[in-house]
């Protein structure tokens, strides 16, 4: 089967394979990169010598989280619903930054459990743009660039309600649906240099846990109790995976999801039995 001339190009130069995400010339493109593991990931990245492009619909956060990182992040605000704002961004972030070879796609916002009959078609749509619209824009602007160049990463972000789907009945399908959309993406990229994967997440402390229409403080309690390891995941923890799946050293990985759930959908086989062994 022979490929495009560009992607022998890419493969020939030896920059198909490995694609590292930071380093002084390197950028990494966040969205939803203002607050929680997006923000985490921004400081781990800029921690390792890269820079970073935080694009996030809430302007004044993401500028906050900028001017904590210093002169290697830029903030841009956008809405990554909205294919002319990223286009823009994009613009902007290629004057402002180095080389965009990575992005992470944080963007989205959570849903409180609703049944079928109690919940909106208006309202599941919105939330199921806001996790697989956003993401599938984002990937279309950078995305396509750096396979036009032929080089770069991309990780995405699913959750285990994209497996072990529960009440959120957007939710889970928006996740399970980044899953397809990275493995199709992978196969479409794989040789024009560009490695797409997602990260599972099981509940991490961030914001996305305590949603504002959710009424008064949320028991955390039964989430833990459903963690095997008996506790909220950090930020950082899943940053960690991102920023291994955005290097050098993942540059055999693409199509992959990897879990970092603290043991959840493991877990979820021990619930007819008694639970999680304390
Ligand atoms: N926190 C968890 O427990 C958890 C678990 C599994 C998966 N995830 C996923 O990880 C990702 C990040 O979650 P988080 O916990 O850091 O959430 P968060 O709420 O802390 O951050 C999300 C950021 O996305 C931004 N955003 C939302 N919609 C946007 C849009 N249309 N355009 C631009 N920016 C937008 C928000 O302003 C916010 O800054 C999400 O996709 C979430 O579904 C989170």
């Amino acid at each position: 089967m022979s490929h495009p001339s560009k992607a022998g190009r890419a493969r020939s130069s030896g920059r198909a394979g490995p694609t590292a995400c930071a380093g002084t010339d390197l950028s990494v493109v966040i969205s939803g990169g203002a607050s929680g593991i997006g923000a985490a990931t921004a400081r781990r990245i800029v921690a390792a010598g890269g820079h970073v492009g935080i694009l996030d619909v809430n302007g004044a956060l993401a500028r906050q989280v900028a001017k904590g990182l210093g002169e290697r992040a830029v903030a841009v605000t956008a809405d990554v619903l909205d294919e002319g704002q990223v286009r823009r961004a994009h613009r902007r972030f290629a004057t402002a930054l180095p080389d965009i070879r990575g992005l992470v796609n944080c963007a989205g916002m959570p849903q409180v459990p609703r049944t079928i009959e109690e919940y909106a078609v208006e309202d599941w749509s919105a939330v199921l743009d806001s996790h697989l619209r956003t993401t599938y824009v984002a990937c279309r602007e950078f995305g396509g660039a750096m396979a036009r160049r032929g080089a770069g990463a991309i990780v995405n972000l699913a959750s285990v309600l994209a497996f072990r789907p529960g009440p959120v009945l957007a939710y889970g399908p928006a996740k399970a649906a980044v899953v397809s959309l990275t493995e199709s993406l992978a196969v479409q990229w794989a040789h024009r240099g560009v490695r797409v994967n997602a990260v599972a997440p099981g509940w991490t402390d961030t914001p996305f846990l305590r949603p504002k229409e959710r009424k008064g403080e949320r028991d955390l309690t039964p989430i833990i109790r459903a963690t095997p390891l008996g506790r909220l995941l950090k930020p950082q923890e899943i940053a960690e995976v991102i920023v291994f799946l955005l290097s050098a050293a993942a540059s055999g990985v693409t199509g992959a999801t990897v879990a970092c759930d603290g043991g959840v959908m493991a877990g979820s086989g021990w619930m007819p039995y008694g639970g999680i062994p304390a």
